[in-house]
């Protein structure tokens, strides 16, 4: 099954309850224009942009001329859908854009990075040394053997070597594979096998909460079976003292210390093709295997420095930087190191987690370096919400400008309170959709043109071409449907690592000539865009995507479990929660203990952010006659919703049990 097909049923009935949703987000009727202030200094103020984009191809190409390129491209687009190229025959490097050119251009005192570690260490890390450093990592994986096209896994914390082996791979013309330090060894060993990477960056651990966390012996774990492409490990050396000695494997493992920082840093950066693979990220889709999303070079590093500047309204000169998501995720990617890089941003690269040692850690590093630009994700808000108002205002954040928002609807509620609490009511929140297929932001505001709504993350990007259309694909003006982008951007995902069929089914088949991203959307009078959740089988925990299907494919390997349905609930806090509804094999007793292993079996298998956050155990499933399970009713029941229509259901008495069992199992919590 594809992301998108077969399902329509339930889709429909997931548009039902984002509707409901939907009203109560326009409840809110508060519009918020640009601030004077920020308007008269805005890099953009004028609707005018919006015009110049019109014609697309020449729009982008006046983008991507800030970029430096090596040899110019012969066409901007060449679009044969659903596969498009950009910037054709051009020749560049991501690294050398991101660094050399602003220390040739007399920047390399700039600082590129304020490094916090979670423990409190600092490092302030200019445009000139993350250049060198790039430059000895380059040249130590050319000495183990990689070569322009290899793919490299990089497993790690939040600390400067991540950007380093990243920025290293794309100066050697490496293919990156970032694997999130926060999944598991079996979830690094699929994606290193998908890969066939031939070396693996990580380090000895990382902090978290004041905990130390043992990368190197997850990643030990695993290349224990299978992964048999990696033919070396380099360890950043984090935890050091702190921890027991982590075990090296002679002749695989090397230090960073002895094999990187003994290199020199002169490493000529490769001129690769526009079009040549920058990296892949791994992402969940509707069926237990993730898909290898491909990022290229020109069209990729275009966008996410153009919307990097506009979006956030920023200038090098004037800003402080701080994107709070974790490099392992496509936010990262583009907002904590490609975009800000390519754009001679400052930025803040935090570590650890936002309640050590205090939950006011944030707004002293906000204080601290002077934040002006702060980027996260609402289920932090909702969290800060829940800490309470007087946190941030034991600090003085009067440098912040611009607020942004990404990764799940923000509802208006937290977007008042970022606004008016973060931003003490004179900063524009910037609610920015996008996914790691499109590279890039989207939709969203500029501060200085666009009249806010709080919920809304109101229009299309100039160059962006996003729609809403029906059931049966055709366009709508107003009103909720799904959300199509009817035209080819720059930073697309080129396609699924290894699958161009699967590329092909899962994006563009349920509406032709368009890109489905898998969201409903609604349109309101003004035009302005709202988007509502996802329509498939994919749930939005905190802000990251995780799987139905790989969450039941895990409960299932247990060999405890005879059948299970996972669905994703509302939670306050996270956007969605797990729930997963678990039919035992016979002889086993479902005890609230068999529960609790279930669910570190989950976090074993995929990684904590997959830990359903309640299992249901249930004798049977609700099914239709043909035995497919409703997964709309589990829904209903998790939420603890009346329930919709059950008359199809193979066995009508197997809700009602569903229904206690639910409810007992909650009250237990
Ligand atoms: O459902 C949308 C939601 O996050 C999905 C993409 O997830 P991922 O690829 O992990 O990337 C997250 C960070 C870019 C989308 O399909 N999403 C992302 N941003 C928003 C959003 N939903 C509503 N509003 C947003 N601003």
């Amino acid at each position: 099954m594809t992301a998108n097909d077969g399902d329509s049923a339930s889709s429909g009935a997931m548009l039902d309850g984002a509707r409901a949703t939907i009203e109560d987000y326009l409840a809110e009727e508060r519009l918020f224009p640009p601030p004077d202030a920020l308007r008269a200094s805005a890099l953009v103020n004028s609707e005018a942009i919006y015009d110049q984009a019109a014609d697309r191809e020449s729009f982008w190409a006046t983008q991507a001329h800030a970029l430096t390129w090596f040899e110019p491209w012969s066409k901007v687009l060449d679009w044969t859908p659903p596969f498009a190229r950009w910037f054709v025959g051009g020749k560049l490097n991501v690294a050398y854009n991101c660094l050399d050119r602003h220390v040739e251009e007399g920047r390399g005192d700039k600082v590129a990075y304020f490094f916090e570690g979670e423990p409190g260490d600092q490092r302030a890390i200019t445009y000139a040394e993350l250049l060198d450093e790039v430059g000895r990592c380059g040249n130590a994986l050319r000495s183990l053997g990689v070569e322009r096209g290899d793919r490299v896994a990089i497993y790690m914390p939040m600390i400067p070597e991540l950007p380093v082996a990243m920025l290293a791979c794309a100066r050697i013309g490496a293919v990156h594979s970032v694997v999130f330090g926060g999944f598991s060894a079996e979830a690094l060993r699929d994606r290193i096998e998908d890969a066939e990477a031939k070396v693996l960056i990580t380090a000895d651990g990382g902090w978290r909460r004041g905990q130390p966390v043992r990368l190197k012996a997850s990643a030990d774990a695993a290349l224990e079976v299978g992964a048999s492409s990696i033919e070396h490990v380099i360890v950043a050396r984090r935890l050091g003292e702190a921890v027991e000695a982590v075990s090296m494997s002679a002749g695989r493992d090397l230090w960073w210390d002895d094999v990187v920082a003994t290199k020199e840093s002169h490493c000529p950066a490769e001129a690769m093709d526009s079009e040549d693979l920058l990296y892949l990220l791994y992402t969940s889709g509707t069926t237990a295997k993730p898909k290898g999303i491909m990022h290229t070079s020109g069209g990729y590093l275009t966008q996410v420095a153009y919307t990097h500047k506009y979006v956030f309204d920023h200038l090098p000169e004037r800003d402080v930087y701080w994107c709070a998501a974790d490099i392992g995720w496509v936010t990262g990617h583009s907002y904590i190191v490609y975009g800000p890089l390519a754009n001679g941003a400052t930025s803040v690269l935090y570590e650890g987690t936002p309640d050590h040692p205090g939950r006011d850690r944030w707004w002293s590093i906000v204080e601290r370096y002077g934040v002006t630009i702060l980027y996260t994700a609402p289920t932090a808000i909702r969290t800060f919400m829940k800490w309470g108002a007087q946190l941030p205002k034991g600090h003085d954040l009067t440098s912040l400008r611009v607020l942004g928002s990404v990764g799940e609807p923000i509802n208006p509620e937290a977007w008042i309170w970022y606004h008016e609490n973060i931003g003490g009511s004179r900063c524009p929140v910037v609610d920015t959709w996008w996914q790691t297929e499109t590279g890039a932001i989207m939709i969203s505001p500029l501060p200085g043109v666009t009249t806010l709504k709080p919920g809304s993350a109101t229009r299309p990007l100039p160059g962006i071409s996003a729609e809403v259309v029906d059931e049966a694909g055709a366009r709508l003006t107003r009103g909720g449907g799904y959300l199509t982008l009817s035209e080819p951007w720059p930073a697309m995902l080129r396609g699924i690592y290894k699958d161009p069929d699967r590329y092909e089914a899962t994006y563009w088949s349920r509406f032709p000539g368009r890109y489905f991203a898998g969201d409903g959307a609604k349109i309101d009078a003004d035009g302005y865009l709202w988007l509502l959740g996802r329509v498939d089988d994919v749930m939005n925990v905190s802000g990251h995507r995780v799987s139905t299907t790989e969450v039941e494919s895990a409960l299932v390997d247990h060999p405890s479990v005879a059948e299970a349905a996972v669905v994703g609930a509302k939670d306050d806090t996270t956007g969605q929660a797990i729930i997963a509804f678990v039919t035992l094999r016979a002889g086993v007793e479902a005890t609230a203990e068999h529960g609790e292993m279930l669910r570190g079996h989950v976090a074993g298998k995929i990684g904590a952010i997959a830990r359903p956050r309640t299992v249901v155990f249930t004798d049977d499933l609700p099914k239709t006659r043909s035995g497919k399970i409703m997964r709309r009713l589990l829904r209903d029941v998790a939420e603890g919703r009346v329930l919709g229509d059950t008359t199809t259901l193979a066995d009508p008495a197997v809700v009602e049990e569903l229904r206690t069992r639910a409810t007992e199992q909650a009250n237990e919590e």
